[in-house]
């Protein structure tokens, strides 16, 4: 676990990191890293990690947030099942940096038949030396739902991160029976925490980081074709074929409940290795992270103006700027439908 003067965990749920007022905050948003660490995987690992590499040493980040699927143990692509021992090797990797990370689980970190279930993996990533993570409140769903607190040198919170579980699969419990959500209790224990931060301080802004995309995230985008200029383009693409959000089959409450509650502004997803939208819906910024993966999709190295990695600033006068770090010198920006725009 990384303590440290800077950084605290007060309770089962909630770390403080102190940041420093008069400088720039960064945040470096990696997902969908598809580690195999396996005898089948060991080419395309080295190309991931290469590209992990790249990605922090031009970001130089004070944070990194892995938003799920880190790891994949899926034995026809990985040649292993061992996601213990895919997740030390990535904690070993990322201690090396020296810059604190954390993470959420995706739907594929602990794929069925895999050596660990996520109690077991939270209890590994929270020996890493620069890890931020706690498996959360106990009897909330899924495993990994807390908040990290950035915080001034006086304790004052700057900007809370959500971290949630967005589960795994639905009813049946395995791929093919559709993609979960987070769930009620998930969302009930989220805005109550969030009420709370509200009440010392109005003008709070959070950050919410997950997993698999919101419904929201997908009408948001359809209302945008049509030409609805209450949702805001900010930067990216749906290159997903069939322009496919990894979306859950059942309604979840989170979006709706956090416009509500007013204190999220911005929320950063995986999933879609191709998707790399950021637009503002009802006053929240939804981000698809850009994605790492060489072993997940087929031919995904040829893929690559769609793959980096994506930076979130905190500036001192506590505005956001999020922006895409491409791996490579073109980016896709192309939105189907939508011709001309800013
Ligand atoms: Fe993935
Ligand atoms: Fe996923």
């Amino acid at each position: 676990m990384y303590l440290s003067e800077k950084c605290k965990q007060i309770d089962d749920e909630t770390f403080t990191l102190q940041i420093q007022k008069d400088r720039d905050f960064k945040i470096l948003q990696l997902t969908d890293l598809h580690l195999g660490f396996g005898v089948l995987s060991k080419g395309k690992d080295k190309l991931a990690l290469d590209a992990v590499k790249k990605i922090i040493e031009k970001t130089k980040p004070d944070l990194i947030v892995l938003t799920g699927d880190s790891i994949f143990p899926f034995l026809p692509k990985a040649g292993t099942l061992n996601n213990r021992k895919q997740a030390k090797k990535l904690m070993a990797f990322l201690d090396r940096f020296e810059i604190p990370y954390t993470l959420v689980f995706g739907n594929h970190d602990c794929e069925m038949g895999s050596t660990c279930n996520k109690e077991d993996l939270a209890e590994l990533y929270k020996q890493g030396k620069y890890c931020i993570f706690t498996e959360g409140r106990k009897n909330l769903t899924g495993v990994g739902n807390f908040l990290i607190e950035l915080v001034d040198d006086t304790g004052k919170v700057l900007l809370p991160l959500v971290m949630l579980d967005s589960n795994m699969y639905g009813e049946g419990g395995w791929f093919f029976s559709g993609f979960d959500r987070i769930q009620d209790d998930q969302v009930d224990w989220c805005m109550e925490r969030l009420t709370i931060l509200k009440q010392e301080n109005p003008d709070i802004q959070a950050m919410a980081f997950f997993h698999m995309p919101l419904r929201e995230f997908k009408e948001a985008y359809e209302k945008m074709k049509l030409g609805d200029k209450s949702v805001i383009y900010q930067h990216g693409s749906i290159a997903e074929k069939h322009e496919y959000f990894g979306i859950s089959k059942y309604p979840g409450t989170f979006f709706d409940k956090a416009v509500e509650n007013g204190v999220i502004k911005w929320m950063f997803c995986g999933h879609d290795h191709l998707n790399t939208l950021s637009l503002t819906y009802k006053g929240i910024q939804m981000t698809y992270g850009m994605s790492i993966d060489y072993l997940g999709y087929n031919g995904m190295k040829k893929n690559y103006i769609q793959r980096g990695g994506t930076l979130i600033e905190r500036k001192t006068d506590g505005t956001v700027e999020i922006g895409m770090v491409p791996l490579g010198s073109v980016v896709s920006t192309r939105v189907r439908g939508v011709e001309k725009r800013k």
